[in-house]
């Protein structure tokens, strides 16, 4: 099975589902987000060399920044294979939900599951507000971030007041959420399908708990009601390979931080002793067969 990985050959994930693939028949070939082309009236997608339809999936890997124009064309013309049967994973769709903070909250919530109470606005003027309806303690996050950049706590209103001042001038959309406790500690699913592996994370001299920021991590224990959450929150966002973060309480309570359409497994397969790249590429197969 021929699948198309948008993700750079030199990098440790298309490596890792290269070693996958020599048990499991797949021929993977690295294709570009920025070697995109669209052709009218054909509907024809290529990447480079690569016609996108000769492949039988499409491995969608995190996008390299570009310009607001160069993102729009990339899912419209990822959406355009998608259309005409290439089985994306995960679909231009999710990818663009998951990467905006606030879409993807939204249709968290909106599916019943439980999120901190968050506001988002893009006026400093209503942040004075916002952030007192929050609790006086808040999480800002940058709307499209990732790995916990950018991310601050803060906790005096006027803080919170200049801070927006600062970074309004740049053109940001303002996103505030209530700070929770969750005993800096929180739990990174990973779904692949209806299947979870999970581990929990602790951030090192740091309340946010990414491993990018130095938190370690140790293998946890699915139960039914985190299955069920953590496939939930995925399917919300439309993702069926995702990274879901997971705050819980001293008192049992779950919430959902984020879905990631683009989740790494460097380290859930070494904390959990799991190959997660031949997991997902016997999922493709099943999917696509
Ligand atoms: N509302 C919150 N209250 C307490 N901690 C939070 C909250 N939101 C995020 N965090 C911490 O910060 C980390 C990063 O937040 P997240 O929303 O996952 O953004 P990112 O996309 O940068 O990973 C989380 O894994 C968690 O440890
Ligand atoms: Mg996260």
């Amino acid at each position: 099975m021929k699948i198309g990985v948008l993700a750079p050959e030199n990098t440790w994930h298309f490596r890792d589902l290269c070693r996958a693939s020599e048990n499991e028949r797949c021929d993977l070939v690295s294709v570009a987000y920025s070697r995109l082309l669209g052709g009218i009236p054909h509907s024809d997608v290529r990447s480079a060399d690569q016609d996108l339809m000769s492949f039988e999936a499409l491995l969608t890997r995190a996008m390299p920044a570009g310009s607001l124009e160069q993102v729009i064309f990339r899912m419209d013309a990822l959406w355009v294979a998608q259309q005409q049967g290439l089985f994306c994973i995960n679909s231009p769709k999710a990818v663009e939900t998951s990467v905006d903070k606030y879409l993807s909250l939204v249709r968290i919530s909106r599916a019943g599951l439980p999120v901190p109470d968050t506001l988002v606005c893009e006026n400093h003027r209503d942040v004075g507000d916002a952030f007192d309806r929050l609790g006086s303690d808040v999480v800002i996050k940058p709307i499209f971030g990732s790995e916990g950049r950018g991310l601050i706590r803060i906790n005096e209103r006027e803080l919170a007041e200049r801070y927006y001042r600062f970074i309004e001038g740049m053109g940001s959309v303002l996103y505030l959420q209530r700070f929770v406790d969750f005993g800096g500690e929180d739990i990174r699913v990973l779904v692949i399908g209806e299947s979870c592996l999970a581990m929990r994370r602790r951030g090192v001299r740091d309340w946010r708990n990414n491993i990018s920021l130095g938190g370690e991590a140790e293998p946890l224990v699915m139960d039914d009601d985190l299955t069920a959450l953590a496939v939930s929150a995925a399917q919300a966002v439309g993702a069926e390979f995702a990274g879901v973060d997971i705050g819980q309480t001293a008192d049992g309570r779950r919430y959902i931080l984020e879905v990631n359409a683009a989740p790494g497994w460097r380290r859930i397969s070494q904390v959990l002793q799991v190959d997660v790249a031949k997991q997902l590429l016997q999922h493709i197969k099943r999917r696509v067969s």
